[in-house]
């Protein structure tokens, strides 16, 4: 059976962190993986987090199955971060399961849309993550782009994003970024994001809304403002959420999918639904980073501290922007890089040819995405002159 299976290649994103583990370079430098690195290059737990940890050990009693909802608590927490104090929540028309991971919340969110409509289309930003087309495809969807950032001009081709979202069919669904947008970090700005509501109201399609970077952008409640608006406005909504990099807990897998319906009958009906596709996918979801969650979430004490090492990543990674086009000026680069500054959350395009990222990786030890796609949080004071000499060099 094996016999007839050709190798693929390793994953665009996470190859690209196993071959950085392996060089021996000291110089190298990690812009691959979206994970948040601090000053020393580290990915350390939060302290909030390490917290949470020891409580869970002094008080879990129990292993017992979790069921496929994961835990009440953990939801309802989730559900207030993402919506504040909504009328979806107050109407009781929202239900956020846990699930393994932002990406597990949208593979049992493309199942649930499967089930809704079979061979359903769900229109994704040119670009979007690298793994969502692979992973909507996989549920069995018909993946459609529509356009999202101008390559040449640095910025949002916003009348093509609209133009293209007026001509989608109303039983198809929208992807859209909450915020951070992953890869290009262009997001809308308020006005556009009233736009795009309309647009959507007038379609009649579902949007799906991966939020994987609240907190990373302008705030918690800042980076939710075209969701929220979104769901005051339509019958129906998915949200998929990450805890991945707003808790740092990357490998804990721990995320939310959460459904809004018309009524509370009509999303008791999808939760139904969205549960017999969680159980035959994995079951359950993993209990552990849930509980490091809620236990943050309900304790006032460690809401704030986490508050604050979540302002203190996110004030990092925006000093990170203006620190390298800064260091690429002083080395004498003429090229603009000013639109690196006005872009939000983990990632830029550096705006180079793959030829050039190639040569970055091949004679500098820099690592990052073929698309030039860059995660400006691993940028640092120790690196960033190396850095910037590097890429003068290739340019
Ligand atoms: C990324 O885009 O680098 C992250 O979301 C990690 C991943 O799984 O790709």
């Amino acid at each position: 059976m094996f016999g007839s299976l050709k190798a693929l290649p390793a994953d665009p994103i996470l190859g690209l962190l196993a071959k950085y583990r392996e060089d021996e370079n000291p110089q190298k430098i990690d812009l691959g993986v979206g994970v948040y690195k601090n000053e020393a290059g580290h990915t350390a737990i939060l302290d909030c987090v390490k917290a949470a940890e020891k409580y869970r050990n002094d008080h879990e009693d129990t292993k017992v199955y979790i069921g496929p909802t994961g835990s009440p608590v953990f939801n309802d927490e989730m559900s207030k971060l993402i919506f504040g104090h909504h009328k979806v929540l107050i109407e009781n028309r929202a239900r956020t399961v846990s699930t393994p991971g932002g990406t597990g919340a949208l593979r049992v969110a493309a199942e649930f849309i499967k089930s809704c409509k079979a061979g359903a289309t769900i229109w994704v930003s040119d670009p979007t993550w690298a793994n969502h087309t692979g992973l909507f495809e996989a549920a069995g969807l018909t993946v459609k782009t529509y356009p999202y950032y101008d390559h040449e001009n640095k910025s949002l081709d916003f009348d093509g994003m609209l133009a293209a979202l007026k001509e989608v069919s109303s039983d198809d669904a929208v992807l859209l970024h909450a915020c951070c947008h992953n890869p290009s970090g262009m997001d809308l700005s308020n006005e556009q994001w009233q736009q795009v509501v309309e647009v959507t109201k007038d379609v009649g399609f579902l949007p799906v809304v991966d939020m994987a970077y609240q907190g990373f952008g302008v705030g918690l409640d800042e980076d939710a403002y075209g969701l929220r608006l979104m769901a005051e406005n339509v019958k129906e909504m998915i949200v998929c959420s990450s805890c991945s990099k707003n808790f740092g807990l990357y490998r804990e897998r721990i995320g939310g999918c959460t459904i809004i319906g018309e009524s509370p009958a009509a999303v008791d009906v999808a939760m139904s639904v969205l549960l017999y596709v969680i159980r035959v996918i994995y079951s359950m979801p993993p209990a552990h980073g849930a509980a490091l969650v809620e236990t943050i979430l309900t304790s006032d004490e460690l809401r704030a501290q986490w508050h604050a090492e979540l302002k203190v990543m996110r004030d990092r990674i925006n000093g990170n922007r203006q620190l390298l086009v800064d260091k690429l000026i002083e080395n004498g680069v003429t090229r603009d890089f000013s639109f690196i500054t006005r872009q939000m959350g983990m990632f830029s395009f550096l705006g180079i040819t793959p030829a050039q990222v190639q040569q970055l990786q091949d004679e500098y030890s820099i690592y990052m995405v073929g698309s030039s796609r860059m995660s400006i949080a691993g940028i640092a004071n120790q690196n960033v002159d190396y850095l910037a000499q590097s890429i003068a060099k290739v340019l």
